[in-house]
């Protein structure tokens, strides 16, 4: 029996998953997604081609591995096909893509519902991708929430669309929303497109770990952005975390191996919330400019800061991470000094991220020499200039957690080890 390694963001998203999945990929025989949907943006960049992947996990460029969509997942079927068919014309065989049974269709009126929502918030706005995914969480736990299973039952399948539809009446008012016999009539031609691909989930996962395949899991979003554990409510709808790779693939505890975080050598965030080491200067857009920091769903910069060493301790322990992949460590060549956040303050205590949110909260900075270096052709750690291992050494040592890679750029050879 093999053990499933996972692979996850510990800030909030954008770390660069991608293209560390894409980079382990070739020693594996099957990529999983564990949670999350199309919200997700994963650009991994090989010679001239360029992949922008939604909900298809980031295991597509090594021929042999089979992506599998987990049941923790909601996926919007129109999207899926898109991707796929996207995925076809540049020739890669997307008969490997499996769903899981268990996954959860989001449909028009959960985006809908998720505008809505967002428009009633004000001021106060998540800043949602917009792809309906908490209306489709809330479906599934309000267990109203349509599955993969029931596209096999055309009749369970509208009287749930009927139901969905029809809750929501008051709230989509005002909303342009195809019918319920169109989305009944989209869903029944996706379905039929898709149903080659769907697979009893728990089952399929287990017997690949049964007859010792190599599982890699791959993680949407980021820690900072878990439903339970990030910065409530400005967070998304699943579990981001390591934990929510067991339960989003009814996988237990022991059947995972290695738990790799993926950490960007500083820090963004899109859309709203607490960002206790945000820079809203011209060191902030200097950082956007330099890592090319706009969002790869909605096309949004990113909001920009230093490295946050008491965020990452915190997503340490949540994940119970075995080793660190830092990215983008090329992108901090040239600035003077970096900072990196050391603890938080309230008054004269110190306080834990869980306080991120907290009215009157500081910050306490460190500041590391930069160096002018461009880094996009060092191969090893040891061949850093200096102070850039020094960076390295300093995130290692706060984190308390090895790194095993450090990315100096987009493509596949730009690693030190
Ligand atoms: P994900 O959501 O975690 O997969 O990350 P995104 O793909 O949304 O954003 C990361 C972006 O940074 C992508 O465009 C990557 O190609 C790019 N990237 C990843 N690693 C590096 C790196 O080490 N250096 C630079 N310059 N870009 C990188
Ligand atoms: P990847 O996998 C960055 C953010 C949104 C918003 C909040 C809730 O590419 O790292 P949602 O649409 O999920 O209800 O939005 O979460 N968000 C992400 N931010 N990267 C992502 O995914 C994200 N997925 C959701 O911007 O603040
Ligand atoms: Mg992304």
């Amino acid at each position: 029996m093999s053990k499933a390694d996972i692979i996850v963001g510990i800030q909030w998203g954008d770390e660069g998953k991608g293209r560390v999945v894409d980079l382990y990929t070739k020693d594996y025989d099957v990529v999983a997604r564990f949670g999350g949907g199309d919200n997700a943006g994963h650009q991994i960049k090989v010679g001239d081609t360029e992949l922008a992947l939604r909900i298809v996990p980031s295991g597509v460029l090594n021929p042999r591995a089979e992506l599998f969509i987990g049941g923790g997942t909601v996926v919007n079927p129109q999207g899926l096909l898109d991707e796929l068919d996207r995925l076809a014309a540049i020739g890669i065989d997307t008969s490997r893509v499996k769903i899981s049974d268990r996954a959860h269709v989001v449909l028009p009126y959960h985006a809908a519902a998720d505008r809505a929502n967002e428009r009633a918030r004000g001021a106060n706005a998540i800043g949602t991708t917009g792809r309906g995914i908490g209306p489709a969480y809330a479906d599934k736990v309000a267990r109203t929430g349509i599955t993969f299973a029931d596209f096999a039952q055309p009749t369970v399948l509208a009287d749930k669309v009927r139901m969905n539809r029809s809750a929501r009446e008051t709230l989509l008012e005002g909303e342009t929303l195809p019918s319920e016999e169109e989305i009944v009539a989209s869903i029944r031609e996706a379905a039929a497109r898709l149903s080659s691909h769907v697979v009893d989930g728990v089952a399929y996962l287990h017997g690949k770990l049964e007859n010792d395949k190599r599982v890699l899991i791959e993680g949407a979003q980021g820690a900072l952005l878990d439903v339970g554990y990030g910065t409530y409510p400005y967070v998304t709808g699943s579990h981001t975390i390591a934990g929510g790779a067991c339960t989003g693939l009814g996988i237990g505890p022991t059947a995972i191996g290695r738990v790799i975080g993926v950490v960007k050598a500083y820090c963004t965030r899109v859309g709203g919330g607490p960002f206790p080491s945000e820079l809203l200067d011209a060191t902030g857009e200097a950082l956007r400019a330099a890592g090319g920091e706009f969002g790869t769903v909605t096309g949004r910069p990113r909001r920009c800061g230093w490295f946050d060493a008491q965020a990452g301790r915190y997503a340490v322990r949540l994940n119970g991470l075995t080793s660190l992949v830092v990215t983008k460590l090329d992108v901090l060549s040239g600035f003077e000094r970096l900072g990196i956040v050391t603890g938080y303050r309230l008054g004269a205590s110190a306080v834990d991220f869980g306080a991120a949110g907290s009215p009157g909260l500081e910050v306490e900075l460190e500041w590391l020499e930069g160096w002018s270096e461009p880094l996009g052709d060092v191969r090893s750690i040891g061949a850093l200039p200096p102070a850039a291992r020094r960076y390295v050494a300093r995130i290692e040592e706060l984190l308390s957690t090895p790194v095993e890679l450090v990315s100096v750029g987009r493509e596949r050879t730009q690693l030190a080890r």
